[in-house]
């Protein structure tokens, strides 16, 4: 890529593993499928202009109008000299300041970076502070500490969508007045435009299932959502480079697998994914070229459901997209893939069919859910799941299901977003110590030893995961399955290294040829 050696200058301050899956991801060239209008990254807390490891300019901190008009406001170099930008610098300040930014009337990405940590006088634990944007409360009494320490991460981003329709974007920060030595901090802000028709509905659209309502919902342009979780489901980590120009982040969906069932994770790396049905940005091609299916066994997969469980906080209506994408060469025809979709164990589909809803193998699709997610008792937080199990036998040929990716957001409910502490957060990639690189040279080999075919599926034997139980994960080669359990998360978990889209396609390429 362009300027490759002139980064690698910048890099070399960093660590060696931070800077090895950044240079892969920023090595992907290609044109995106969208280009955003408004895009914008603030440093803040900088007093100059900086590019990061991917390539993205962040702009100094008084390139923005702020208004700190009681002249409080600080800026701060983070004790963890070295950090990526935008976590070495932070704005803080013990009253409020707003930062006013410029942008065309239209839906926007709003993402708030965050490094907690002792800022010189500014002490780490004592930040409680609440974040307004128009009319809109984003944060209320937020401790970003709690938040980090509650997902053991140093550093994180919170994203929001929101319509702006005025040039202006406010953002306010006002640290809670009755915190002792309270204050309000960010490291840094992005404002970036989405297509309309992305998260909101668009006018001549009569909206989607409610679950256990009667009629359709939309997402109107005066809610504001929070993304909590989006997960590329069976694949890698796709970093926000990977993404399809709107610089979404997609984790691993392992961690939130919930205890049940066997499944597998399919892969076919040679499929083009054919945009026919939905727009070609709705999420980056590697989400469509992997999933997680049941399984072979119609005797097990009729006795579970396969559930991903995601904790949310309750009071709050939640916006669920569950992404599809048929690759595997058995399942081609309308009826070969049939099943159930529950959403907090309410059927929101009886009958899913990929292929019909799609019209094809190969081409993605996805299909948008609203569920409440009420008050039960003094709980504050629960999970919401979401679950496939297989049709009634007369209705499918294959006994299975699949899932290739996940979003959910939080709508707001009266102009609200904020929830009890500490906070549903839409991790950003751990920055320091990054756990080690998955151990895939284990087990390449392996591949050639396995060959056991079962009615029309490819499934591995028995013998591949006694050896290798799932400790490592491995992407399947075409049709070569990987069967996973519980365990499987675990692995996840620690395995959750920033996995960039390039990395993904490499190991993908090692795969294919093996
Ligand atoms: C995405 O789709 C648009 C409209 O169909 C098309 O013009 C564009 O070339 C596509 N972009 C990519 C990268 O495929
Ligand atoms: C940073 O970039 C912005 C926009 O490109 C420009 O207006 C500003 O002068 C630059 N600031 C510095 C300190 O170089
Ligand atoms: C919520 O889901 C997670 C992930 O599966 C699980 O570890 C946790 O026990 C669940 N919590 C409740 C209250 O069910
Ligand atoms: C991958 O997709 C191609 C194109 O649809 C198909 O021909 C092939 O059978 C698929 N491979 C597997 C292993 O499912
Ligand atoms: C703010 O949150 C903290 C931690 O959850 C809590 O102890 C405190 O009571 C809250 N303060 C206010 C004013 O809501």
């Amino acid at each position: 890529m362009k300027n490759f050696t002139k980064k690698l200058s910048v890099l070399t301050l960093f660590h060696f593993t931070f800077l090895y899956t950044l240079t892969i991801a920023s090595s992907d060239g290609s044109p995106k499928p969208y280009t955003p209008h408004d895009n914008i990254a603030l440093d803040c807390g900088s007093t100059a202009n900086k590019t990061d490891l991917s390539g993205r300019s962040w702009i100094a901190d008084n390139t923005i109008y702020l208004d700190h008009s009681n002249k409080v406001s600080v800026i701060s170099t983070s004790p963890a000299q070295g950090n990526p930008i935008p976590y070495a610098t932070a704005r803080l300040s013990r009253s409020q300041f707003t930062y006013s930014f410029k942008v065309t009337p239209g839906p926007k990405f709003i993402r708030l970076h965050f490094y907690p940590t002792s800022y010189h006088e500014f002490d780490r634990s004592s930040s409680f502070f609440d974040v307004h944007v128009g009319g809109y409360t984003l944060l209320r009494n937020f401790s970003a500490a709690l938040a980090a320490d509650d997902h053991k991460l140093e550093v994180f981003y919170l994203e929001f969508c929101m319509y702006v329709d005025e040039g202006k974007l406010n953002i306010l920060f006002s640290p809670n007045p009755n915190v002792p030595d309270s204050y309000a901090f960010v490291n840094g802000i992005q404002i970036m435009s989405m297509p309309g028709d992305l998260y909101y509905t668009s006018d001549d659209d009569t909206g989607f299932n409610f679950v256990n309502q009667v009629n359709p919902y939309r997402i109107l342009k005066n809610q504001a959502l929070q993304t909590l979780y989006r997960v590329n489901v069976g694949g890698s980590s796709i970093s926000p480079e990977g993404d399809t120009g709107m610089y979404r982040s997609w984790f691993e969906d392992g961690e939130y697998l919930a205890n049940g069932g066997p499944s597998v994770l399919p892969v076919n790396l040679s499929i083009n994914p054919s945009f026919s049905v939905i727009p070609n940005y709705s999420a980056p091609t590697p989400v469509y070229k992997t999933a997680r299916t049941m399984g072979t066994d119609r005797n097990v997969n009729e006795n579970y459901r396969l559930t991903w469980e995601f904790r949310v906080d309750v009071g709050f209506t939640y916006y669920v997209r569950l992404h599809f994408c048929e690759f595997q060469g058995e399942i081609s025809e309308p009826g070969d893939r049939v099943f159930q979709i529950y959403i907090d164990n309410i059927v929101a589909e009886h009958q899913a069919d990929v292929i019909a809803w799609a019209g094809g193998r190969g081409v993605p699709v996805y299909r948008d859910y609203a569920v409440m997610i009420g008050r039960a008792g003094k709980e504050m937080e629960r999970n919401l799941s979401v679950a496939v199990h297989p049709a009634p036998a007369l209705r499918t040929k294959y006994s299975d299901a699949i899932l290739n990716g996940v979003e959910i957001f939080k709508l707001s409910n009266e102009g609200n977003l904020a929830g009890s502490n500490p906070q549903g957060i839409h991790i950003s990639p751990p920055i320091k110590s990054l756990p080690p690189r998955r151990p895939k040279y284990n087990i390449r080999p392996t591949f050639l030893i396995v060959v056991g075919i079962v009615s029309t599926f490819v499934a591995v034997s028995a013998l591949y995961i006694s050896i290798f139980r799932p400790k490592s994960r491995v992407e399947g080669c075409s049709s070569w399955y990987e069967l996973s359990n519980k365990d499987y998360s675990s692995v996840d978990r620690s395995g959750k290294v920033y996995t960039s889209d390039g990395k993904h396609s490499k190991d993908t390429k090692e795969c294919a040829i093996l």
